[in-house]
């Protein structure tokens, strides 16, 4: 009786786990919209403290260039073939034309920011140079990648 309870506790928590995991892939886009508004918030942030707007911090740096490196790990799986459409996507068809390239941008991001996140989190100066190429590989894959607002 015992073994018979514990295999069924074992059974419902496998279900659990499946349904999750279904759920969690049904929805990649929501979840890469989700993480492009994190992208943004955190690009928010830290041009404040560029501008002067809001002090240097480092903490709140490097929790921005942690949220852009999950961002650029995450995004090459957030573009299956059932995801072309819905929840008003900007995603541009020429992502699953062109997923290579597609990936090699997420990965030049990814790059860009595990390079600079340093120098950002050490000064202000540091935080302007390395939002360059930051920002520019944010534009970079935007301009191919990204339908204008519609
Ligand atoms: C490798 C490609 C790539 C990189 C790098 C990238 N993005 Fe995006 N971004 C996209 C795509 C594709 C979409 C459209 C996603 C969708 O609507 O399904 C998007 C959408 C967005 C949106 C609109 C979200 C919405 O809800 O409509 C914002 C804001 C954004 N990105 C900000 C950023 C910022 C800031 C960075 C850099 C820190 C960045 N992105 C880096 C590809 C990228």
């Amino acid at each position: 009786m015992k073994n018979l309870q514990l295999f069924a506790a074992a059974a419902v928590a496998a279900l659990a786990f499946g349904v999750t995991a279904v759920v969690a892939q049904q929805d990649p886009i929501k979840e890469r919209m989700a993480l492009m508004k994190g992208n943004n918030d955190n690009a928010k942030i830290v041009v404040a403290m560029m501008r002067g707007q809001a002090p240097f911090d480092a903490a709140k740096v490097d929790a921005a260039f942690a949220q852009w490196a999950e961002t650029a790990q995450k995004l090459p799986s957030l573009f299956p073939d059932n995801s072309k459409t819905g929840e008003k996507t900007r995603a541009a068809p020429k992502i699953w034309e062109t997923k290579a390239d597609f990936d090699a941008k997420a990965a030049a991001f990814g790059k860009a920011v595990a390079e600079n996140r340093d120098k950002a989190k050490a000064s202000l100066d540091g935080l302007k140079a390395a939002m360059a190429p930051v920002g520019k590989a944010c534009t970079n894959c935007h301009e191919d990648y990204r339908l204008s607002e519609r």
